[in-house]
């Protein structure tokens, strides 16, 4: 399977490591022989039909270099968008910096994905808060897959759950926290005492917050994920103007050591119960929805099956990585070729 990549960082060249530490596995379980026969990121682009050698692509991107850099194979100022209408592949996959305002340039590289009858898997939220349904229409008008599990839950599979184990119920609302980072800081600050942006600066080493943390601490990661929960499980047609949006850069240590007197813990916390909002909340540390450090938590309300709550690591290379994979290997499965 010939495979875009576009976007090298945490996420992207995860996703490479993965494809390469598991390739025989791939194989035989799964009949699965992908080869990265471009890749992109802000230099420009690198491309080869045989297949790029990702051990290349890994160490140059660990010293900070450009894919465009490798000899013969690289092209600089070559965009996302030339790769993917120049270079014959199935599946395209986007992990460029996730941008709320303008969707791009995700949008532009799902679009021309689409477009050219390429499968295309995103972790990116931007494209997805604001055009779930023109691409999800414009991908099934074209007869290709658009597939976004690492979108929410990082690797955990939380759309996949509502999706296919909620199928013959009704999902009344959810609850949970939707965003790695801004648990991470607030673990950190109330378990080990330390400030604000000495535990911003760890998610960030770690590799936890986007490209702009101010997405993750004004709450607007958790609101672009939060609706595309609705509009995916619940057939809302939320935007991100809908929601009532508040982050955690106003939480003081005052506030988190009152909440632990409380017998509880703040958490920033993205809910569906009537009205859609985003809001740090004290939860009971007996809840079993009161996850640590970069967990997420989502509690599913329905019709029958009551409360149910999925738990998992929502932010990280390779858990992202591991859901990439995931929706690959559904693709595969798909196209039974
Ligand atoms: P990074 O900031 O680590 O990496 C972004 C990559 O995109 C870099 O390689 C950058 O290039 C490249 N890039 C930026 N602009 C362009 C462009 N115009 N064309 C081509 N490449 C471009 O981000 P992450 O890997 O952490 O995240 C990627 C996406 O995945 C985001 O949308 C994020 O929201 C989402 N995500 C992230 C998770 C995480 O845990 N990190 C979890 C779930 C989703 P260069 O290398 O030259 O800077
Ligand atoms: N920055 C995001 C988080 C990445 O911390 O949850 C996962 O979407």
């Amino acid at each position: 399977m010939r495979i875009v990549v576009i976007g090298l960082g945490t996420v992207g060249r995860s996703f490479c490591r993965l494809l390469q530490d598991r390739r025989k596995e791939l194989l035989s379980k799964y009949g699965l022989d992908p080869r990265i026969v471009s890749a992109s990121d802000t230099g420009g682009i690198a491309t080869d039909e045989n297949g790029l050698d990702v051990a290349q692509i890994l160490k140059l991107k660990e010293s900070g270099m450009s894919v465009a850099e490798i000899p013969q194979k690289g092209s600089k100022g070559k965009s996302g968008k030339d790769a993917i209408e120049s270079v014959e592949a199935e599946v395209v996959v986007e992990a460029t910096p996730t941008n709320m305002v303008s969707g791009e340039p995700a949008l532009t590289h799902l679009e021309t994905s689409i477009k050219t009858r390429k499968h295309v898997i995103t972790a990116n939220k931007g494209p997805l808060a604001l055009a779930y349904p023109a691409l999800t229409e414009l991908a099934s008008y074209n007869n290709v897959s658009l597939k976004f599990s690492a979108a929410v839950g990082g690797g955990t599979p939380v759309l996949e759950f509502g999706r296919r184990c909620l199928k013959a119920d009704k999902i009344l609302g959810i609850k949970g926290i939707l965003n790695g980072t801004t648990n991470y800081i607030l673990t950190e600050m109330d378990t080990r005492g330390i400030s604000f942006e000495d535990a911003l600066k760890e998610a960030k080493d770690l590799g936890y917050a986007e490209a702009d943390p101010t997405l993750d601490v004004q709450g607007f990661d958790s609101g672009a994920k939060l609706v595309i929960i609705a509009n995916m499980l619940l057939d809302m047609d939320l935007t991100l103007k809908d929601l009532s949006i508040q982050g955690i850069t106003s939480v003081s240590a005052s506030d988190i050591t009152a909440a632990k007197e409380n017998g509880s813990a703040l958490k920033l916390v993205a809910s569906i119960e009537g009205k859609a909002s985003v809001s740090p909340i004290e939860i009971k540390r007996s809840d079993p929805m009161c996850v640590s450090g970069v967990l997420n938590s989502v509690k599913f309300i329905s019709e029958f099956a009551g409360e149910q709550v999925i738990i998992g690591k929502g932010a990280g290379g390779l858990e992202t990585a591991s859901a990439i994979l995931r929706d690959l290997l559904d693709i595969r499965q798909s196209m039974r070729i």
